[in-house]
């Protein structure tokens, strides 16, 4: 198994939606490995394919490390969610996007429906954080950030501060 890069906004791979997994072949499951391991090590809650370059609908979450107790790990392809229900706002911050979090108002409550990595379907209701996980990992794959989801003015604002801080780090260098 391999640590692989995490891209960061603004790279093009992260704006694509990515394509549908026709054939879940020793490459996807090499791929699958590796973006485990890459979530554990960067303590993420889920990781989506694109944010490791691959533009495949592809992404694993395992909720344990903000849960009380242990969750099994979800490793999902081709993932939709086909029922959404109430609405919950909390905070949420994204490996593709370091430092930063926000409020966002999320789904309660999701139904997804997808395969497992041998090709099976499965079917998963999340509340709680694995709704959260869920629907951030789907947005991903669909090519949106949390910072599409967020008002006009602080994406403006989030956008200064970014421009900001390229500055000073071009200023120092
Ligand atoms: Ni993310």
């Amino acid at each position: 198994m391999a640590l692989l890069e995490i891209k960061k906004y603004p790279e093009k791979v992260l704006k694509e939606k990515t394509t549908l997994v026709e054939d879940i072949d020793v490459h996807i499951q090499r791929l699958i490995d590796n973006m485990i391991e890459t979530m554990y090590a960067a303590r993420g809650v889920g990781l989506a394919a694109n944010q490791v370059g691959v533009s495949k609908r592809v992404c694993v979450i395992d909720v344990s490390a903000v849960e009380e107790e242990k969750k099994p790990l979800i490793v999902l392809i081709n993932p939709t969610i086909i029922e959404k229900e109430g609405s919950e706002k909390t905070e949420e911050g994204c490996l593709s996007l370091p430092g930063y979090t926000t409020m966002l108002n999320r789904a309660e409550k999701v139904h997804v429906q997808g395969l497992d990595r041998n090709g099976n379907p499965i079917d998963i209701e999340g509340t709680g954080m694995l709704s959260r996980a869920l629907q951030h990992e789907i947005d991903h794959l669909d090519g949106l950030l949390i910072i599409d989801r967020i008002s006009p003015i602080k994406r403006e604002f989030f956008k200064r501060r970014l421009n900001k801080s390229k500055k000073l780090k071009a200023s120092k260098k």
